[in-house]
């Protein structure tokens, strides 16, 4: 078999599945076409300085499409997301990260970001970014879900404040954070990897009054994989751009930001209502899972955003699984699931699934877990879909 078959086989087994993983979304054929086009081997570096004696725009020819593709991408995201300032180029969400933190914390400074135990991503904490670059890395203390611990940042008094987690349901009290930030001459960053969708339809208010805001373009945002910036502050974007070229990375794979592009083009007609959906069908999916006997932590509301978190306790008790166990029940009943306890619901309201699908697909995890053979059940609700995602039929 070649590789290309392999491919294929991949491609049809995941049509097959139902995608409940919190981490992704799918990408409709335009934004898929951009993504395998001639740009994937092709390179652009735009360079206004001298070579040769001779001033060069871009170091490498051929690449006239490449620069608007990447104009392109950068007014679509400030017109979504309502930045000033931009940087499409990060190859993904880490890269953003390390590009963010060069160009916000002095060397040797302090950063003070959500710890793994409480949800936040394992890269701000040792042995990751912060012992690469020389930084101090402080836990960020959660009074609860939504509420950061605002005396402790007053009482570090670290450079940078990181808001945002891997497991992310409600949005934080960020104004309070910012105000805490100036007293103390803080800044203030937001990682939105995983609720990049969510954004332009208000999950978190205050969020333009971050310093800088970036994130993966792949979670809950319909894109290819790959990272984004933003900011208001023009001095903050020039810096974000001197640490990504020749520092966390060169070239910036322009079928990747091609593909970006198109796929915030469809994203834009519905964008103001994408994260309200998602967050609608979140929670009457944890809703029916929970009166079902899956426990879903922090009830009532259980989530705002694209996911819910399994009580595994419950999950223990009332189906004697842990939740690897209950990712490859799923899996072997065409659902697909992380093997953490996250459920996802940013890729089925994309596809254009309804409170009402949450249901059956409730009964159909409730089912599995049981015992019972759902593959039939789950076909059905796959082949539901019409093919065409919320933005290809906003378009229409
Ligand atoms: C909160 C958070 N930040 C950053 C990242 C890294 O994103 P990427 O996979 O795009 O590099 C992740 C990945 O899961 C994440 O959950």
């Amino acid at each position: 078999m070649n590789p290309l078959q392999l491919v294929e086989l991949h491609d049809e087994y995941r049509k097959r599945c139902l995608n409940l993983q919190a981490s992704e979304n799918y990408l409709s054929f335009r934004v898929r076409k951009a993504l395998s086009s001639d740009m994937a081997s092709r390179y652009s570096m735009v360079f206004d300085g001298e070579v040769h004696g001779v001033k060069v725009h871009n170091v490498y020819g051929g690449a006239r499409y490449e620069e608007e593709i990447v104009n392109s991408a950068e007014s679509l995201a400030k017109d979504v997301f309502k930045f000033k300032y931009v940087n499409v180029k990060p190859i993904s969400g880490h890269v953003a990260a390390m590009a963010s933190l060069l160009a916000s914390v002095p060397k040797h400074g302090k950063i003070m970001a959500i710890h793994p135990q409480d949800g936040g991503y394992d890269g701000y904490f040792s042995p990751y970014l912060p012992d690469m670059f020389g930084l101090k890395y402080v836990p960020l203390k959660l009074l609860n879900l939504r509420k950061v611990d605002t005396e402790n940042i007053r009482k570090e008094k670290p450079d940078v404040i990181i808001l945002g987690a891997s497991y992310i349901l409600f949005p934080y009290n960020l104004r309070e954070v910012i105000e805490v930030a100036e007293d103390i001459n803080a800044k203030v960053i937001y990682d939105a990897s995983h609720v990049m969708g969510l954004l332009p339809s208000g999950f978190q208010e205050d969020i333009e009054k971050c310093h800088l805001v970036y994130g993966s373009t792949h979670k809950s945002f319909p894109g290819p994989q790959g990272g984004i910036i933003f900011t208001n502050y023009e001095e903050i974007s020039e810096k974000v751009e001197k640490n990504l070229t020749w520092r966390v990375q060169d070239n910036y794979h322009t079928h990747r930001i091609a593909s970006l592009a198109m796929a915030l083009y469809e994203f834009r007609p519905v964008a103001s209502i994408f994260g309200k959906k998602v967050a609608e069908n979140t929670y009457i999916l944890a809703r029916e899972l929970n009166d079902g006997g899956l426990k879903i932590r922090y009830p009532p509301e259980f989530s705002r955003s694209h996911q819910l978190l399994v009580d595994e306790n419950s999950l223990k008790e009332n189906f004697g699984v842990t939740p690897p166990e209950m990712s490859t029940i799923l899996e072997n009943n065409g659902i697909i699931v992380d093997c953490v306890g996250r459920i996802g619901t940013a890729e089925v309201t994309w596809k254009g699934y309804t409170p009402k699908d949450m249901k059956d697909i409730a009964h159909a995890i409730i089912a599995a877990l049981k015992g019972e053979d759902v593959k039939k059940e789950v076909e059905d609700i796959v082949n539901r879909w019409d093919g065409k995602t919320l933005g290809e039929k906003a378009e229409n």
